[in-house]
């Protein structure tokens, strides 16, 4: 994709700064990448030009993959296994960065200035008010800058979080620049689903509307013993009846009457989920249940979205890949006068869309920038947060500019401590 990495000619200004973006969400299928050469324009500066360069997804190793599902409630997990695989986890995404790179010809340092990694979330943590006290990725970024030998900023939740927010939802920031200018609910479904209402009267707004993927991974997995990881184009789903009772007895669930921003994870949606909210009305073969719970992700989208006078729905992520679900979905849409739009017909590659917003947050941190944005009132974060933060954390340790280190060029040999008790 993109013009490689031609060399810029004499009059090209500003400096471009290229970002490699990592992510891997809760569904925990693949490593997405993308790497992006941002450039503001020369006359507008409100203008910000991001060239993809290459984007591309790399599958978790099969163990890798297995170790972090087993992690995730309503299983128990130890430290020991969490340390194991921290380091697993930052290696996979370290090796996937490392051959992307390599394979599209992009030499680090020279070519690509930073990497950002999400890392994989073991744990959303969310109170039983809504607010979050802390979100947990793995992933060790020393790994990912051993790898690459790139700068990787990485931790892009607890900036926010420790501002009082959600540490979620980081997609408005890319919806509000590419989608903007018309009433729109950008939406992916990845694990789970999730929205940004942009173009609207009354500001930008978005959250986490419920299960998309991670609820039928989960059905599909159990059902063949972890054979097969997803209902491959909805081929079950298709053929199977849509149980009213046990539709609604999942409709039922709170969650879905939380106000944005709403955070959730698969520490609330997880693989046992159905049967401990519906009991007994879970009990039905799998093709029903999966044609259930493509019900139950069309229609709590659809409400979510139609709650705004949005025109369309841009739609990224594996969901769209299901044929079943997007029928669904464009139908009950269609129905209140709603258009259904993939991503990638509007140049934004769809399985690619969370990466490329890696990429920006990326491109925010480093320009000394927020990279989420504020509330719709103008005041706080849009995540619910006091005030917008910086993202991230950056790998390996810079000591900051105002730091006196100029002082001590050399490593000291010895240290005299004086004072203390
Ligand atoms: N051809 C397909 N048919 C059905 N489901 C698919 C297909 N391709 C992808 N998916 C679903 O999409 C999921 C991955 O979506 P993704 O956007 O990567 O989610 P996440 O961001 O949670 O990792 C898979 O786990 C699978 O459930
Ligand atoms: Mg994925």
């Amino acid at each position: 994709m993109g013009g490689g990495f031609a060399p810029e000619g004499p009059a090209a200004a500003p400096t471009p700064f290229t970002v490699l973006g990592l992510m891997s969400g809760t569904s925990v299928d693949a490593i997405d990448l993308a790497l992006v050469r941002f450039r503001p324009d020369t006359d507008d500066p409100s203008l910000l030009h991001g060239e993809l360069l290459a984007t591309g997804e790399t599958a978790w190793d099969p163990g890798i993959r297995r170790d972090m599902l087993q992690m995730l409630p309503p299983r128990r997990s130890g430290v020991a296994e969490w340390n194991r695989l921290h380091a697993a986890v930052g290696e996979g995404l370290g090796r996937a960065a490392a051959g992307f790179l390599a394979h599209h010809g992009a030499r680090p340092g020279l070519d690509v200035q930073l990497v950002v990694s999400h890392g994989q979330t073991l744990h959303h943590w969310v109170r039983e008010d809504g607010t979050v006290g802390g979100s947990l990725q793995i992933g060790d970024p020393h790994r990912i800058h051993a790898a690459t030998g790139v700068p990787v900023l990485s931790d892009l939740r607890s900036a926010d979080i420790a501002a009082g927010g959600q540490g979620a939802p980081l997609a408005p920031l890319l919806d509000s620049l590419l989608f903007g200018d018309c009433p729109t609910a950008a939406l992916n479904l990845g694990g789970i689903s999730n929205i940004t209402i942009v173009g609207v009267a009354g500001g930008i707004t978005g959250g986490d509307v419920g299960p998309a993927n991670a609820l039928m991974d989960a059905a599909v997995a159990e059902a063949t013993t972890g054979r097969d990881t997803c209902d491959v184009d909805g081929r079950l789903a298709a053929r199977g009846r849509i149980h009213d009772d046990l539709l609604q007895a999942l409709l039922a669930d709170p969650f879905y009457r939380r106000p944005f921003p709403r955070s959730t994870g698969r520490e609330y949606f997880t693989g046992d989920y159905v049967a401990q909210r519906a009991g007994a009305l879970a009990d039905v073969d799998l093709p029903d249940l999966l044609a259930t719970l493509v019900e139950l992700t069309a229609r709590t989208v659809r409400d979510a979205v139609s709650a705004y006078p949005v025109e369309r729905v841009v739609g990224s992520g594996g969901g769209m890949r299901n044929p079943v679900l997007r029928a669904r979905l464009a139908q009950l849409l269609g129905e209140r006068g709603i258009t259904l739009r993939d991503a990638s017909d509007l140049g934004v590659p769809a399985d690619a869309k969370e990466a490329v917003l890696m990429a920006v947050i990326g491109w925010c941190t480093a320009h000394g920038l927020p990279g989420v944005l504020p509330g719709a009132d103008g005041t706080g974060a849009l995540t619910g947060a006091r005030s917008t933060q910086i993202l991230g954390s950056l790998t390996p340790a810079r000591p900051p500019a105002a730091w006196p280190v100029s002082r001590t060029p050399l490593m000291p040999r010895r240290l005299v401590l004086t004072g203390g008790a």
